[in-house]
């Protein structure tokens, strides 16, 4: 089968499109052929070295859409033909950008007829975060206001789309260009983030009760700032490693909750997929795909994630 690879760590130069053995599924495992993966930054991470992987060659792709093709002893839940999407690959070095992954039950579900192979692929990491992060850990209500940061990004533009289908009311950030689209998407307000009124623009409509932040390191202090009391702050991205309050007391003032949260420390990530297929089946969260790229592009897919503007998520092509 064909695949991307790196054998050692570095920019996206060193993925590298290559023949290799299919993999064989294991007890609990499905083999799935992959039809298309999403691109996440995370995938860029354990590329680069700054996530670790436990030996090199190894294959990125955290998420990805195809058919099953075999199963392992003891799973019972899919057979052969199932059309399925797939999150939290990578971390062992066996990702998803290739044309045959093994794949744990609990890490697979069900594509429900008629979302495409590319709409399975982009769900997943960006779709389960944005409902981890918005019911799970902020438990955002229909009567409540709630801002999402970065909002054309994947996770963002999903949040969104999300957020409305709860009921709640949506303030978003995000470039001038993406203003119209976010508003079709649910938003009720845009605002620019590199307005210097930002916090008074925001205040102005409603001091927000959930954030979603997407760069802790910039806006720890600003989320505090805009929150209304008690926001509950949830906190997913930085750009670097460093976070602090410059204003402690207005944090304390308002009895501000900071929850910090990666995806794949959840309990049950099946239970999640499962929630992710029920959004697409009802097209309450319909991921937009910006672009897609073969295999044999999968460097300038890297590149452009994180280094690109652009509203919605990148998928590769085998
Ligand atoms: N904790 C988790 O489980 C989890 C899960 C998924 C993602 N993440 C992390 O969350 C972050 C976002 O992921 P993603 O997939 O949505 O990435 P993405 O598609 O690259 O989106 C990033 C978004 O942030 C915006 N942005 C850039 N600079 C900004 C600034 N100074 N102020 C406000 N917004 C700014 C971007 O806008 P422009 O397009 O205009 O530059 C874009 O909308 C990444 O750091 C990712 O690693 C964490």
């Amino acid at each position: 089968m064909r695949a991307v690879r790196f054998h050692e760590h570095g920019s996206p130069s060193v993925l590298q499109c290559e023949s290799i053995e299919s993999p064989t599924p294991t007890a609990g495992t499905v083999l799935v052929s992959v039809r298309a993966a999403g691109v996440n930054p995370v995938d860029t991470y354990f590329r680069s070295g700054e996530y670790a992987v436990p030996a090199l060659p190894a294959i990125p792709g955290t998420d990805g859409a195809g058919e099953i093709v075999a199963v392992g002893s003891g799973v019972t839940a899919f057979e052969p033909g199932d059309r399925v999407f797939l999150t939290g690959l990578g971390g062992d070095g066996s990702g998803s950008y290739a044309e045959e992954v093994v794949v744990p039950v609990d890490q697979v579900a069900t594509l429900p007829d008629g979302i495409s192979f590319e709409t399975g692929a982009a769900a997943g990491v960006v779709v389960g975060t944005a409902w981890r992060a918005l019911v799970d850990h902020a438990a955002l209500t229909a009567t409540e206001t709630v801002l999402i940061q970065g909002a054309n990004g994947g996770v963002g533009h999903v949040a969104v789309q999300l957020a409305a289908s709860m009921g709640a009311r949506v303030l978003a950030t995000a470039r001038e260009p993406y203003h119209d689209r976010l508003e079709s998407l649910g938003a009720d307000h845009v605002f620019s983030y590199d307005r210097d009124d930002l916090a008074g623009a925001i205040t102005n409509v409603g001091a927000p009760d959930v954030i979603l932040e997407t760069f802790v390191d910039e806006y720890l202090q600003f989320d505090a700032d805009v929150g209304a009391n008690g926001v509950r702050v949830v906190c997913i991205g930085n750009a670097t490693n460093e976070a602090s309050l410059t204003a402690v007391n207005t944090a304390k003032n308002k009895d501000v909750r900071y929850q910090f949260m990666t995806l794949f420390n959840a309990p049950d990530l099946s239970a999640i997929l499962e929630r992710v297929a029920a959004l697409l089946d009802s097209s309450d969260v319909v991921p937009q795909i910006e672009r897609t790229y073969t295999f044999e592009d999968a460097d300038d897919a890297q590149r452009d994630v994180l280094e690109e503007s652009f509203l919605g998520k990148l998928v590769l092509i085998p």
